[in-house]
């Protein structure tokens, strides 16, 4: 952890110089002098993530990247409407298209199959409560996973979501297997992207998901061959449902429910290293949505001015809200050194990064009869 505590100080340091106004040298030519000490803070990063080059001119290439993307971290830092702090995170030396192509969903994207979104029954006097966050009831959120070259966040997050589900409703704790989502995948892409309906066509097809254990993450591109049948099942689906593009009625039902996934626009989580994100349709376009997470529950954080007494913003120059924000828990699957030991938080109320677009949860169900499935059209 010395490193990472190095590299923050570093990056400290850095974002003075900028604000000093080496902005523009900064951006300048790659093969230009660079100030001592973006180097020195892309040295740290490069043995903080392991990350070496194949050559020099690969290496000055990246180093250029790194400070355009520490630039505009600290631009989205001043951006944001909430309290996200933004910098050198593990994706700090690819462009955006880099971290398009590697993390982003492949298919194309918008088409939403004919799965009706579903009105829950009104007037059941249960109001949302303030807060409700999954992760404290015991071993109903799995350990957070890594989908490292694989895109495959939708077959991740639809994972999570039957798992936890299956441990709030049975008391059973399991943890499903991701790869068999891959190597039984005919409607997604496996490796290659996919949608999280995908998956929960899979374990309908399938009749219930092996466990992790049985069934490891390999997380390589190689197509393999569907290997449901030799292992038993831990876990099954009866169907699956998606909720109206409604945050209050997404609340409500994550509360009495459980966690539900979600697709969001990603764009702003390449540089994100903790806070609130507060976005604009400008800065997270709501209708580009390509990454798919779990939603583990909501909160309300203190308002600027109580942080302020109580130290937590000493120093902090830019005017910020005073009113407390409201968020939602997201857990992402970057692993855990990612973010906030994995998770994430959003601003809740205003549709931040489209994170009403799809919101669709399995139910579970002990195993019913087979019924016949097909890939949604
Ligand atoms: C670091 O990366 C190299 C290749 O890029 C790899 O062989 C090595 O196992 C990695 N080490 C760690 C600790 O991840
Ligand atoms: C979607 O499904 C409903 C019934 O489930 C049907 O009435 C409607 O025509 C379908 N829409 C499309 C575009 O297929
Ligand atoms: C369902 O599984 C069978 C093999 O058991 C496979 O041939 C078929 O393509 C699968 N269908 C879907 C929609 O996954």
């Amino acid at each position: 952890m010395a490193s990472a505590r190095r590299l923050s100080y570093l990056q400290a340091l850095l974002v003075v110089s900028l604000a000093q106004g080496i902005r523009g040298p900064l951006l300048g030519q790659a093969s230009g002098p660079q100030p001592l000490e973006l180097k020195e803070v892309f040295k740290v990063f490069q043995s903080q993530y392991n990350r070496s080059y194949s050559d020099s001119a690969e290496r000055a290439r990246r180093l250029d990247i790194f400070a355009r993307n520490l630039a505009r971290a600290q631009q989205l830092e001043e951006e944001d409407l909430g309290t996200a702090k933004f910098g050198v995170t593990p994706f700090s030396d690819l462009t955006e298209e880099d971290f398009g192509l590697v993390y982003g969903h492949h298919k194309s994207l918008g088409k939403a199959p004919n799965v009706s979104r579903k009105a829950l029954p009104e007037g059941r006097g249960e109001s949302v409560p303030s807060t409700c966050d999954w992760r404290k009831m015991a071993d109903i959120i799995k350990p957070v996973r890594d989908q490292k070259n694989c895109k495959c966040c939708w077959a991740m997050a639809a994972a999570s979501n039957i798992e936890s589900l299956w441990g709030i409703r049975f008391h059973q704790s399991v943890e499903v297997s991701v790869q068999e989502l891959l190597d039984c995948d005919r409607c997604g892409n496996g490796c290659s992207g996919g949608f999280v309906w995908d998956a929960f066509v899979t374990v309908l097809n399938n009749s219930g998901l092996a466990s992790e254990k049985a069934y490891p993450f390999r997380g390589d591109n190689n197509a393999h061959r569907c290997q449901a049948k030799q292992h038993k099942k831990v876990a099954w689906i009866q169907d699956f449902i998606m909720l109206q593009d409604n945050e209050q009625k997404i609340a409500e039902y994550l509360a009495t429910h459980g966690p539900i996934t979600v697709t969001i626009n990603m764009k702003l989580l390449q540089h994100y290293q903790k806070g609130v994100i507060r976005a604009t349709a400008d800065t997270c376009d709501p209708r580009q949505v390509d990454h798919s997470v779990l939603l583990v529950g909501f909160g309300k954080s203190k308002s600027r001015a109580r942080m302020r007494a109580e130290g937590a913003q000493a120093g902090a120059p830019a005017p910020r809200p005073r009113r407390a924000i409201s968020y939602w828990i997201l857990k992402n699957s970057w692993g855990p050194n990612w973010g906030e030991e994995g998770y994430f938080r959003l601003h809740r109320g205003s549709n931040t990064c489209g994170i009403t677009k799809y919101p669709l949860t399995a139910r579970v169900d002990q195993p019913t009869k087979k019924r016949p499935v097909s890939c949604p059209p």
